[in-house]
């Protein structure tokens, strides 16, 4: 007798990540797969990047998913980018800097790190000295950082960066989708990121974007790229030469393809105001409650909001409470905030109005428990 299973609960995903994903891409995500050198995969893929150019406002010529999760995207960058010996300058503010640092060691470069307290942004003068003291080939940022709430501003880092001749990978997991990344008016050399958060789509794929200037960096190598799954010179042999590399997933593309059709349906600027509007209404609903926000105004990721846990709450309670109750998801912070900050993410369908009411009417509620 085959084991009882439990029923897929219903979810509303106002987390960091993955969030809620719309019944046009769980219809595409249905259709049936065509093999991965099939004519059709490549126009599908053909208009996955052009669409991933447009929301990462470039573009350069070598953008395309990763077949992995964010990590993979990372993974990418740091590993085609950052040489063994050379040296790799880190913007630490955050878990995921922290990571970056990791695979930076693990390809065998000298790791430099400017730290900061988690929630806090660099400005211009911080990394001009950061870097002119450095002077390190490659340069590494958070643009979200999903740990803290905070948003970096890309240009200060790509501007200093650029002076001293290194270019710039910028993590935009968090950020793409849900508020402008301007790839090329920032001058971010390499940006990649995930499926799950501001795109709307489930996990899977990590769109990477990479500038001329890195793919002269790439050519100009001294060693072959460690990984062989995630080179990218081999991935644009497939890409664009149509030679088998691996078996890409034709389901997440047609997901993909799905989700970014979605948001040019709404357009992109729109979109970006209207998770704008519903982190205004979010913090204006938190303030009502007497919560502060852990990152100062202006510095805010809109569609990752981060407020503090007030003295005597227990955070995992009200997290268990909107989980068991409500079907709500909402993660807590961790790392040096654990038990400090909610992380409560809205995104993609749920930054609307009603649904920063609805939430905001079951957080009041969880936190009187
Ligand atoms: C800023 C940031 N970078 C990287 C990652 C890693 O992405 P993934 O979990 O999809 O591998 C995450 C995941 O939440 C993230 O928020």
């Amino acid at each position: 007798m085959a084991a009882a299973t439990s029923p897929v609960p219903k979810r509303l995903l106002f987390g960091p990540g993955p969030t809620m994903v719309e019944p046009r891409v769980y219809n595409a995500l249905s259709q049936p797969i065509v093999g991965h050198l099939d004519p059709y995969f490549f126009e599908v893929a053909g208009e996955v990047r052009d669409l991933l150019r447009k929301t990462f406002g470039t573009r350069n010529e070598l953008t395309i998913p990763i077949s992995g999760t964010g990590s993979s995207g990372m993974e990418t960058a740091v590993g085609n980018f950052v040489e063994p010996g050379s040296k790799f300058a880190v913007f630490a503010n955050g878990y995921f800097c922290d990571r970056l640092s990791e695979m930076g060691k693990r390809q065998g470069a000298h790791v430099v790190r400017l730290e900061k307290p988690w929630g806090e942004v660099f400005d211009s003068n911080e990394a001009a000295d950061f870097i002119a003291r450095e002077k390190p080939a490659v340069a590494a940022f958070v643009h979200a950082e999903t740990s803290t709430g905070a948003l970096q501003q890309p240009k200060v880092i790509c501007d200093a960066a650029h002076d001293a001749g290194a270019i710039v990978i910028a993590d935009t997991v968090t950020s793409l989708g849900a508020v402008p990344v301007n790839v090329d008016e920032n001058g971010i050399d390499v940006a990649y990121s995930c499926t799950q958060k501001g795109l709307s789509c489930p996990p899977g794929l990590s769109p990477i974007t990479v500038s001329p200037r890195a793919v002269e960096r790439l050519h100009n190598r001294k060693t072959p790229t460690s990984q062989w799954y995630l080179d990218l010179k081999l991935l644009m042999e497939f890409y664009d030469g149509r030679k088998y590399h691996h078996t890409a997933s034709a389901t997440l593309f047609y997901g993909l393809r799905e989700a970014l059709r979605a948001i040019f349906d709404e357009g992109l600027e729109k979109r970006f105001e209207r998770h704008a509007n519903a982190h205004k209404a979010l913090v204006r609903g938190l303030a009502d409650m007497g919560l502060s926000m852990h990152v100062k105004e202006g510095h805010r990721i809109p569609h990752l909001n981060t407020p503090r846990v007030q003295p005597g709450v227990d955070d995992a309670k009200v997290r268990k409470h909107l989980l068991e109750k409500h079907g709500i998801e909402i993660a807590g912070g961790f790392g040096p905030l654990a038990g400090k900050i909610f992380r409560i993410g809205v995104m993609g369908p749920l930054a609307t109005d009603m649904n920063v009411h609805m939430f905001l009417d079951a957080f009041k509620e969880a936190l009187a428990v």
